[in-house]
């Protein structure tokens, strides 16, 4: 068997395409190995999302120069959204490299694999007609492993003026409800006992399948019906694809666990008609308001960027306003960076300073929000997915249905195992507890 190493950058939806690449090149004879130093074939699976993500490309490429002159066999290829975002501009500005392939192409790789084996270099950044899915392998899922990401949409049509993903994943893809029931099915049937659905905009999904239309909330009801699957999550949402029906499986469906990661990018109205959202502050609040009712106790996330082009003051402080009034239980922030392509790159920007200041106002209310979300957990009881072992002997580790990471000191848990514990204490990063 060859050797191959997968580094994987960005989003979950890169974690699930490597392993979906691992095991279609697992037919091509490459075993994965986690030291580069030992693979003939080294992939980043990368992301273009901000500036710094793609710029870490070049420089981990860099990296390779002198195990590439060590042994003039090892192949370099660059997969993912910086592959699809700069094509053949990547082997221009770095030589070693030998496969190029974006991500509707990856069912291609075997093909690319032999190109690249027999001396040449392959580029593909096509979007192709059919769909990759229907030609990668059935999944051989990885036992012993408690949670799993399952991609069921993919793309996006919604152009937020300041977003490479519509360029680098194409248009909104949904894939066929069966085939994500089966798929699931055999993750359950490997120990798989939570599963995370993906899309970049996951509640706009829209499966044809027996029956006419599946919508998230449709899928999300059939895949409850799996036994042995006993929790569900899915990510990353827009507040305009938040249907009744999804709205109302968090309050009906145990399995759907009450965590929501639903970004809004800015909390003043002109800001997100410039940044073509579709939606206004008032409109998100109140869908928040709709969500709660429906699951008062659901941990709600989210994404904001600051320094967005002409953002003024006074937009900002609507911002932090819009954060205080949804009370985040985690959240994301993001200083705004021009993406080569997009709408928003070519208006007058703003200095590093002002958004790096704004960043950081925001940040130290976000953390405020999430630290008192994280103490009003101690002396509740939670339930708790454990997936690995912890760094004190005899420690487990786990994701409680909050999303929270958890530690138990408890000798007898197993990987894999799902028990209620009563939360002792909050820490920086995490909560620690003890089993009922
Ligand atoms: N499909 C997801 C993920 C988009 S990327 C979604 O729609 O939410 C994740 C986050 O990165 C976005 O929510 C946004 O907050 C941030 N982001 C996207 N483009 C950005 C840019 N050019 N500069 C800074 N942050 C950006
Ligand atoms: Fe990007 Fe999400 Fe907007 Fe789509 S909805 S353009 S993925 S931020
Ligand atoms: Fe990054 Fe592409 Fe995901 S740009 S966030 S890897 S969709």
């Amino acid at each position: 068997m060859k050797k191959l190493y997968i580094k994987t950058y960005g989003c979950q939806m890169n974690v699930y395409d490597s392993e979906r690449m691992a095991e279609a090149l697992a037919r091509a004879g490459y075993e994965e190995t986690s030291s580069p130093e030992q693979a003939d074939m080294i992939l980043l699976n990368t992301c273009h999302i901000r500036e710094k993500a793609a710029e870490k490309i070049y420089s981990e490429l860099g990296r390779y120069k002198g195990l590439k002159a060590a042994r003039p066999d090892l192949r370099i290829g660059v997969a993912g959204c910086v592959a699809q975002a700069e094509g053949e501009e990547i082997m221009d500005r770095q030589p070693l490299v030998d496969l190029v392939v974006g991500p509707q192409a990856y069912h291609r790789l075997p093909d690319l694999m032999a190109r690249v084996e027999a001396g040449e270099k392959a580029l593909d950044t096509d979007f192709p007609a059919e769909d990759k899915f229907d030609h990668l392998p059935a999944r051989a899922p990885r036992a012993q492993r408690p949670t799993a990401f399952l991609t069921v949409q993919e793309g996006c049509d919604k152009f937020c003026a300041f977003c490479v993903v519509p360029y680098t994943r194409g248009a909104e893809v949904s894939r066929p409800p069966e085939r994500i029931l089966a798929e699931a099915r055999a993750l359950v049937a490997s120990g798989v006992r939570e599963i995370t659905l993906l899309g970049q905009n996951v509640n706009a999904y829209h499966g044809e399948g027996q029956g006419g239309d599946w919508s998230l909330a449709r899928l999300i009801r059939a895949l409850a019906e799996i036994e042995g699957l006993d929790r569900i999550r899915y990510t990353t949402s827009h507040p305009n694809d938040m249907s009744d029906d999804l709205i109302a499986a968090h309050g009906e469906c145990e399995k759907l666990m009450p965590y929501l990661h639903l970004p809004v990018q800015s909390g003043s109205d002109r800001i997100l008609k410039r940044m073509n959202r579709g939606h206004t502050a008032e409109s998100y609040i109140r869908l928040i308001e709709r969500i709660r009712a429906a699951r008062p106790d659901l941990l709600l996330s989210g994404d904001s960027i600051t320094g967005f082009p002409e953002e003024t003051e006074e937009d900002f402080e609507a911002t932090l306003d819009l954060v205080r009034a949804v009370n985040y239980g985690q959240a994301y922030s993001f200083k705004y960076s021009p993406r080569p392509g997009t709408p928003a790159a070519e208006r007058d920007q703003l200095p590093e300073e002002v958004k790096s200041e704004r960043l950081a106002r925001l940040q130290a209310l976000l953390s405020k929000q999430q630290r008192a979300a994280q103490e009003a957990m101690v002396g509740r009881e939670v339930s708790v997915l454990f997936e690995r072992e912890g760094r004190e002997p005899g420690q487990m580790a786990g994701k409680s249905e909050y999303l929270h990471a958890v530690h138990v000191v408890a000798p007898d848990l197993a990987k894999g195992d799902l028990a209620r514990v009563r939360i002792t204490e909050s820490l920086p990063n995490s909560l620690s507890g003890e089993l009922v």
